[in-house]
């Protein structure tokens, strides 16, 4: 059942989500985590809202009414979240409880939250992200519903909340669906669940909601974006003694006051060499928030990367948002991030690609902080439904809330809007329409996507695609040594590539179960002898600029069922899922560090 028919029906009262623009969480926000063991209840068939017609339940039926909680007896209510069992918050539920593995379907999440208003403040519900789609109540009030199991969201809250105890209900539901973003078919886990950070977040009457900053080289302009207001609104980078006051007259909601600066000396370049962060602190009337922000460029000129005008080669390696640990799971928090980076950062990767979706903020910002260029990626994966308007619109979507989030992040060099999707006119018309909207949201980072190489004929490999006409950088997958021959026919592969962009190879790589030995396909040796053959073709390409092999860690996918080998991990990791590293880590570790 879609979403949108729960909520056209559920006498919805939809309170001010904020939609247009992020909702910018930095330093100096009053955040109370609303984290930790949360009640939950399985719903394979939404008995939470449907009647046995499937007509909707009334509100004072439905799960979101939390009952019990509110102490009424009912004999006709038959659930009860104060008896049922606890999920921690953030993390997936796949991970958390045997009988929930594989489960793909509805489940409700509850817990209590006791609240005292303060005169002056506003409050506001932000999720970091829930995987697929979700509808929130509060104290039996429907907030909203997103889309997207990847990106942040919010509702404003302030006139739902009571003084004492609030009973906070959110549906969630991770079923597949043809024309979802992914959609039925991927090669990694179905992760459900409130998979990311729930926040509740006090502001005063007038705050800023958002601003953006950016630097070409000379300049910093810097946009901010007052809610709920007026008021002087001050910008101050006091490093690079900048500071400015400017006045706004009455703004419409989601205008912006627009500040720009020429520093007289200019900042220092953030690079991975050195991560240079500077404190940007922002004040509107009472509300007073600081960031760390980084000033770097990237361009492309020719077939060459150009970060703060010097060419860059991007030591790359891809990561999926997964935990190491004997059981992983989707990353909760930044320990579980900082074992990927850190992993990364000794194999000597300058470039990480963030595949196949966005990760989480704590991701993007800690790499930032430890020095990594980023790839960012939404999830238009293989063969979404090119031709539904409602799935362009998710897509769309979930790249202006990836964009929104990170816009001020130096890292991020590059958006990505598909992963080897089929050459058909259908994908074509809808990543074009993807990739001008990114460019319009963000004209100052890279555009990329995915694509994926052709044989002409035996040993000779040819990149063509119209999308590389689109795309700032000419990237793609292939699988030399594994789907396509043996290593050693990497000797004597042909390419023929078009000239004129860089080139970037966006995976390469092939299996190996850690312990395993021999020269077959699966061991270690066999991978390592992979990955030397490819990386020794590889940079032979014209305009080699870099490559993201595939892939850091051992991850979960139900597709990898071969027993004794995969156990359902797709064993393209250079490391296995507990962070055991094969033959192949030390190859390309060796090569980085020339
Ligand atoms: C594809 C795809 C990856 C997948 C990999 C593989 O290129 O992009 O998501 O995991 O190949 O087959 O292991």
């Amino acid at each position: 059942m879609a979403i949108k028919r729960i909520l056209a029906a559920l006498s919805i009262i939809f309170c001010a989500a904020i939609s247009a623009g992020a909702f910018t969480l930095t330093d100096g926000r009053d955040c109370r985590s609303l984290g930790g063991q949360w009640n939950y209840i399985p719903d394979p068939m939404d008995t939470g809202i449907y009647k046995y017609h499937m007509t909707l339940l009334k509100p004072h039926a439905r799960f979101f009414a939390d009952r019990h909680f509110f102490q009424e007896v009912n004999s006709k209510i038959e659930y009860d979240f104060d008896a049922a069992p606890t999920l921690r918050v953030p993390g997936d539920w796949n991970s958390q409880a045997e009988k929930l593995y594989y489960y793909e379907g509805g489940m409700w999440y509850r817990r209590t939250l006791d609240f005292q208003r303060v005169p002056g403040k506003r409050w506001f519900l932000y999720f970091g992200a829930i995987n697929y789609k979700c509808v929130v109540g509060l104290n039996n009030e429907i907030l909203g519903e997103h889309k997207g199991g990847f990106t942040p969201f919010w509702f404003e809250v302030t006139d739902v909340l009571k003084d004492g105890g609030n009973s906070l209900v959110v549906y969630v539901n991770n079923a597949r669906g043809e024309s979802e973003v992914p959609t039925v078919n991927y090669d990694w886990w179905n992760y459900g669940g409130i998979t990311r950070d729930v926040l509740l977040v006090s502001v005063p009457e007038v705050f800023i909601k958002d601003y953006r900053i950016r630097f070409d080289g000379s300049s910093i302009d810097v946009e901010v974006f007052p809610d709920g207001g007026s008021a002087p609104v001050t910008v101050e980078i006091p490093e690079l003694k900048l500071r400015k006051t400017i006045c706004h007259s009455e703004p419409r909601s989601g205008e912006s006051v627009s500040f720009s600066f020429t520093p007289k000396k200019s900042p220092e370049r953030w690079s991975p060499e050195n991560p240079r962060l500077y404190d940007i602190i922002i004040s509107c009337g009472d509300d007073k928030i600081s960031d760390k922000v980084g000033f770097r460029t990237i361009r492309v000129e020719g077939d060459k990367i150009l970060l703060n005008d010097k060419p860059v080669f991007l030591k790359g390696i891809s990561v999926h948002d997964e935990t190491i640990s004997p059981n992983p799971g989707r990353c909760r928090n930044e320990e579980d991030v900082r074992a990927l980076l850190e992993t990364a950062k000794d194999l000597g990767c300058n470039f990480l690609r963030l595949a196949h979706y966005p990760h989480s903020e704590q991701m993007v910002r800690l790499a930032e902080q430890m020095g990594f260029l980023l790839w960012e990626e939404i999830p238009c994966y293989w063969n979404v439904d090119w031709t539904s308007e409602e799935t362009y619109a998710n897509a769309e979507n979930q790249l202006m809330e990836m964009i929104g989030r990170d816009r001020n992040r130096a890292a991020t060099i590059i958006w990505s809007v598909a992963n080897e999707t089929p050459r058909i006119p259908e994908r074509l018309a809808f990543l074009r329409r993807l990739i001008e909207k990114a460019r319009a949201e963000d004209p100052t980072r890279l555009v990329s996507a995915a694509i994926e190489k052709k044989w002409a004929e035996k040993n000779h490999a040819v990149v063509e695609d119209d999308l590389i006409s689109l795309t700032d950088i000419i990237s793609f997958n292939q699988y030399e040594g594994w789907y396509d021959g043996l290593p050693a026919d990497c000797d004597s592969v042909k390419w023929t590539i078009p000239a004129g962009k860089p080139v970037f190879i966006s995976e390469f790589g092939g299996g190996a179960r850690y312990g395993l030995h021999g020269d077959t396909k699966f061991t270690e040796e066999y991978q390592a002898l992979l990955y030397e053959k490819n990386i020794r073709m590889l940079m032979r390409l014209p305009g080699i600029s870099g490559f993201s092999p595939w892939i850091l860690k051992d991850f979960r996918s139900p597709k990898r069922p071969l027993i004794g080998i995969q156990d359902e991990f797709n064993r393209k990791g250079l490391v296995d899922e507990q962070g055991r590293r094969k033959q192949a880590f030390y190859v390309l570790k060796d090569f980085y560090s020339k």
